[in-house]
């Protein structure tokens, strides 16, 4: 059968939440290079040997995980999803992605060298744990690489990546807000604020998305509890993985905390119940969100600490005239 293509008509809503989500957005939109993490060198240089490990393997972490939602997940799930007007926000989400996962690489290259970098980079692809995590969400993304698929693979798949984005980040989050919640590595923690606010968003706007897949499964009370085994099998993983980065800076149960407490926003998104009891959450790691410079609730608008905008260079006619030699 011949295709139609359509083209996406935002004069009439396709649902009563994408133009909402597509607004809230472009007010979240920011780069990397507007921030200026080397006011930290300072900061950093004051950290414990210990300190600085566990920061560069948290930041490493969550590299590989906006790696894998750029290239992998987004992209997978778009495929997938008939609202053009919904594939547009994720389209959007898709390129904040690629920003969420070079901002780590500005934060490194200002406070460490060239073989630091590239020792956390190999370690990342190393580690069992991090490894574990990107291929068990990799898996029901890849379950979409065919051009028809059950609504249940869908429902996993937006299931997967809700994990990713409102869970499985956060052991990662932990040690730059905790640190910026005692006024340490500040500037660096502005970026990785913009990062929370975004994915914040992300697990929602993803998380409704598998709830109008989950209204159409023939067997909804199956695939719940299939999505339900799969948080356990990462939260297992995720225990391990703060051990092994958390124990030498003795913030092993902090974490744990905020990692159930995250997995429980996770099920929120997903329409389900909480299922992990959570008693206290760090109170610095809260403070470290909570500065007033930048908020990371879902309405947040452009944080205001956007320090290098003011070095605008206003282009003119002859920029605009290219030596035709070399354009191609
Ligand atoms: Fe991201
Ligand atoms: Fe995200």
């Amino acid at each position: 059968m011949e295709t139609t293509y359509r083209a996406v008509n935002w004069n009439t809503p396709d649902n009563d939440y994408a133009g909402m989500f597509w607004e809230q957005n472009i007010k979240q939109f920011w780069v990397d290079t507007e921030y200026i993490p080397s006011k930290d060198i300072d900061s950093w240089k004051s950290l414990s040997p210990e300190m600085r490990e566990c920061y560069k393997k948290a930041l490493g972490g969550l590299t590989l995980l906006d790696t894998l939602q750029s290239h992998t997940g987004m992209p997978k799930i778009i495929d997938h999803i008939y609202s053009l007007q919904n594939k547009a926000v994720l389209s959007y989400m898709c390129m904040m992605e690629a920003i969420h996962a070079k901002s780590y690489s500005t934060i490194f290259t200002t406070v460490a060298t060239t073989q630091d970098i590239e020792d956390i980079f190999a370690w990342v692809q190393n580690n069992k744990y991090l490894q574990f995590k990107a291929s068990t969400i990799d898996k029901y993304y890849r379950a979409l690489e065919k051009p028809n698929v059950s609504q249940e693979d869908l429902f996993m798949a937006l299931g997967a990546s809700v994990l990713l984005e409102s869970f499985l980040f956060y052991s990662g989050f932990f040690i730059p807000l905790w640190l910026c919640g005692q006024g340490q590595m500040v500037a660096s923690a502005d970026i990785i604020k913009k990062i929370v606010a975004d994915e914040s968003i992300h697990g929602v706007f993803v998380g409704l998305l598998a709830q109008d897949v989950y209204k159409k499964l023939p067997n909804p009370e199956k695939s719940k509890q299939k999505l339900e085994a799969l948080l356990h099998e990462l939260y297992d993983n995720e225990l391990k993985y703060t051990e092994e980065i958390y124990t030498d800076v003795g913030l092993t149960a902090d974490v744990k905390e905020y990692v159930r407490y995250n997995a429980n926003k996770a099920l929120m998104n997903l329409g389900f119940q909480e299922l992990f009891e959570v008693k206290n959450v760090n109170p610095i790691v809260l403070n470290g969100l909570n500065l007033e410079t930048t908020q990371h609730d879902f309405f947040s608008k452009k944080s205001t600490n956007y320090e290098k905008s003011t070095e605008i260079v206003h282009l003119r006619d002859e920029d605009f005239v290219f030596d035709t030699a070399v354009v191609v």
